[in-house]
């Protein structure tokens, strides 16, 4: 059985959730996106009647959490301390209950190279990579950039290892360009990651409470899904469910095996990549996604027939699970 369970609804009454801190903004690069995020939430939430109130970042958060003020945490922010596991510790450190996975499944998402090398410790498919370590000190000098993307060719993809949102992401087709796509990516904490290119089609599957909801084919109008597709254009295309029959299914299940496999639990969304020839590649998992009027996982809730209201209600249940003891 997956950690996180199928269940009924278990929670009736709004007043049963107790007041409720919907913790948005803070310090990540992912700020902004996160305040949207956090007053949509905070939006349904009150229009379910239930006790909810907007905090802005982790310090104000745990000050008013000693000081009594709230009986759980709906936690919307987006990368950084919020995503990568430090929130989680402080929150189950004060017994204090909160949405989403744990201090293991969210710190293991949030490292892109540590959740790949799980995947492939159990056969679970994603890109072919290298990693190397953060600064040019590290045994990661130019030539060494050079020799492990030769080993991986081109086209390939750099990244980032922990940021969000297609934070200093580049496409990298010819060698070179790859100087200027790993200095960007330099900028942000964590590893680098240069990964295979895979060209194809792009997906993303929402995961709530034990089951994955209908995949998601996103088809950008640019030539990926960066961050103007993803936060600004109008013109980005989804279709949902994304695939069909058999390849539907195998795709649902394969991003809920990887989400599993991370120790993830509550809610979340598994980025998957899928060849021409058919095969699926895991890209990340996101373990607060986003809950914007272009965000993803809303658009598969609906294709269930779970309005945004009642998502944000069954996520904020999802809090519930850490107290009868799944990690
Ligand atoms: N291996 C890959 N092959 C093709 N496209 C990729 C690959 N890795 C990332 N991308 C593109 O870059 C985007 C961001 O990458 P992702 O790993 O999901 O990081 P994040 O969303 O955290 O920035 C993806 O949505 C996809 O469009
Ligand atoms: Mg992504």
């Amino acid at each position: 059985m997956s950690a996180s369970a199928n269940r009924e609804s278990a929670i009736t009454n709004p007043g049963q959730f107790g007041r409720v801190a919907v913790v948005m903004g803070g310090q990540s690069a992912e700020r902004e996106v996160s305040l949207n995020s956090g007053r949509n939430v905070l939006d349904a939430l009150r229009a379910k009647g239930v006790d909810a109130h907007a905090v802005d970042g982790i310090p104000a958060l745990l000050d008013a959490l000693r000081a009594g003020h709230y009986a759980r945490v709906f936690n919307i922010l987006h990368g950084g301390a919020g995503e990568n596991g430090e929130l989680q510790g402080a929150l189950q450190a004060l017994r204090v209950p909160y949405t989403g996975s744990g201090v293991l499944g969210s710190a293991l998402a949030m490292d892109k190279v540590r959740a790949k090398q799980v995947w492939l410790s159990l056969g679970l498919p994603t890109p072919r990579f290298k990693a190397l370590a953060h600064g040019a000190d590290a045994g990661s000098s130019a030539e060494a950039v050079h020799a492990a993307a030769r080993e991986i060719g081109f086209p390939l993809i750099v990244k980032p290892a922990w940021e969000g949102s297609s934070v200093g992401v580049t496409r990298v087709f010819e060698e070179k360009d790859l100087d200027a796509a790993v200095a960007l990516a330099r900028r942000y904490p964590g590893d680098l990651l240069m990964e295979t290119l895979i060209e194809g089609g792009e997906y993303t599957v929402g995961i709530l409470d034990g089951r994955a909801l209908p995949t998601i084919r996103i088809v950008p109008k640019g030539e990926y899904y960066d961050y103007n597709a993803k936060y600004i254009a109008e013109d980005t295309e989804y279709v949902c469910p994304g695939l069909d029959g058999a390849a539907e299914e195998e795709m649902r299940a394969l991003a809920l095996a990887a989400f599993d496999a991370l120790g993830c639990s509550g809610w979340g969304r598994v980025d998957v990549m899928r060849d021409r020839a058919g095969r699926n590649y895991l890209l990340e998992v996101n373990t607060a996604p986003g809950m914007t009027s272009h965000s993803l996982v809303p658009k598969a809730a609906r294709a269930l027939g779970i309005d945004f209201e009642t998502l944000c209600w069954k996520v904020l249940e999802t809090s519930f699970e850490r107290e009868r003891g799944v990690p």
